[in-house]
């Protein structure tokens, strides 16, 4: 039986390939990686390598792979016509993992991966001689500012909720299409939405890293450099704390789930259902992560008190100000979303995660998000050009710093 995965690269990708391979050991893998980028093969041995598989291991792993270079974007996947209907008619499961994740990124280009991408890769399944089932991988995020206190897996935003970014908007009308293809063909598709995917795992360059450390690293670039220039709340002092003062609820929370655990059990999902149309799970950890660990987690790394507030404060100082542009991440700290996962537990038929998401374990995680050296490079550069230009470079996605 053939598997097809697009996005295989990813964050998410690595562990879905690895889960994959573990679960079938007979099984073939098609990977549909993207076109122009680092070579798929070697990120993936890096991957395997990284997890302790071994050389023998990792070798016999990827002798179980192949390899075909997509872009999701372009239509047939950039594939010529008789590419693509060859490859449709190998694939008897096809998993769609590839997006654009950038939380920054423009509606533009994330509509073209995320939407278009979707409907590429729906028209593959429905090309398809063997008739594959469709693994859609969305986001629990689709919701966007739905204010309900508890989701539930069939909810999804409602047209005057609105997003708190461009990402979830286009997560949400590539999840809107895989409802529109399954009604029209009749055909089965499956729709996993995990949470904010978390690792403790020790980062590396050659690997893909995850959102948290990106967020995290702008933060802390921007507050190591107000702190390092006195931008605070008062004058400066370097022996003095400084306060940021944040928009958010102090009974916020977050879901976390471990990347490895939501692996594993999309894939067991996916070993144990069989829907008639569109069955969807939430891929979440038992419990939320108060807003206020992630707080005292950045003050015990910063010289900072970070205070949440009701209001944008009317003397924002240039910190604040620069916070403010982290896209979407300032919203999330009035987020208070429980996940409700009841088709993805009875399905299981046992706990999702029984990992500890705690403060140690984002310790873990954001281990990698050190502050740049504040006193280099700056120069006598307009400051707040300066520090906009950090922001932006500690947004960007790996690939682009
Ligand atoms: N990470 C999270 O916290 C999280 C949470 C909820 C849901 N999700 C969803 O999970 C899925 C995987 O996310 P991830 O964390 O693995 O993201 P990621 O690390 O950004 O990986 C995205 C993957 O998509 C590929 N890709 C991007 N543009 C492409 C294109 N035009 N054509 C073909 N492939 C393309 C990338 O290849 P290159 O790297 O080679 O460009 C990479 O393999 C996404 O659908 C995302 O929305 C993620």
């Amino acid at each position: 039986m053939a598997t097809a995965v697009t996005g295989p690269t990813g964050f998410l990708g690595l562990r879905l390939v690895r889960a994959l391979l573990d679960r079938d050991h007979d099984d073939s893998l098609i990977l549909l990686a993207h076109t122009g980028s680092t070579a798929a093969i070697d990120r993936l041995s890096c991957f395997l390598t990284a997890a302790g598989a071994g050389p023998r291991r990792t070798e016999e792993l990827l002798r179980r792979v192949r390899i075909v270079d997509v872009d999701v974007a372009r239509p047939r996947l950039g594939l010529t016509e008789a590419a693509f209907e060859e490859l449709a008619d190998q694939i008897d499961v096809l998993w769609h993992s590839a997006a654009s994740t950038s939380l920054s990124g423009e509606l533009a280009d994330l509509r073209r991966v995320n939407v278009d991408g979707t409907r590429h890769v729906l028209e593959l399944a429905a090309a398809g001689a063997r008739r594959p089932v469709v693994h859609h991988v969305s986001t629990a995020f689709v919701v966007g500012r739905r204010s309900d206190p508890v989701i539930y897996e069939d909810d999804l935003a409602r047209p005057a909720d609105g997003f708190e970014t461009d990402y979830e908007h286009t997560k949400y009308d590539a999840e809107v299409l895989v409802h529109e293809w399954s009604a029209a063909t009749g055909r089965p598709a499956v729709v996993y939405r995990p949470s904010i995917l978390v690792t403790d795992q020790p980062p590396r360059p050659d690997l893909p890293e995850q959102t948290l450390t990106a967020v995290t690293r702008a933060i802390v670039t921007v507050a190591a450099l107000a702190v390092d220039r006195g931008l605070g709340t008062g004058p400066r002092d370097p022996g003095r704390v400084q306060t940021i003062r944040i928009v958010g609820n102090p009974r916020a929370s977050w879901n976390m789930m471990p990347v490895e655990d939501a692996a594993r059990d999309m894939v067991r999902i996916a070993q144990r259902v069989r829907p008639r149309g569109v069955a969807t799970f939430h891929i979440v950890h038992d419990e939320n992560l108060p807003v206020s660990t992630l707080c005292e987690l950045l003050e015990s790394q910063l010289a900072v008190r970070m205070q949440l507030v009701a209001d944008y404060p009317r003397d924002p100082t240039a910190i604040e100000e620069l916070i403010y542009r982290i896209p979407g991440f300032p919203r999330y700290l009035e987020h208070r979303h429980v996940f409700d996962d009841t088709r993805a537990r009875t399905t299981l038929g046992e706990r999702t995660s029984d990992t500890r998401v705690d403060r140690d374990y984002l310790l873990s995680a954001i281990g990698a998000a050190t502050a740049p050296r504040t006193r280099d490079a700056l120069g006598d550069q307009d400051l707040d050009q300066a520090l906009s230009e950090r922001l932006r470079a500690a947004l960007a996605p790996e690939g682009a710093r």
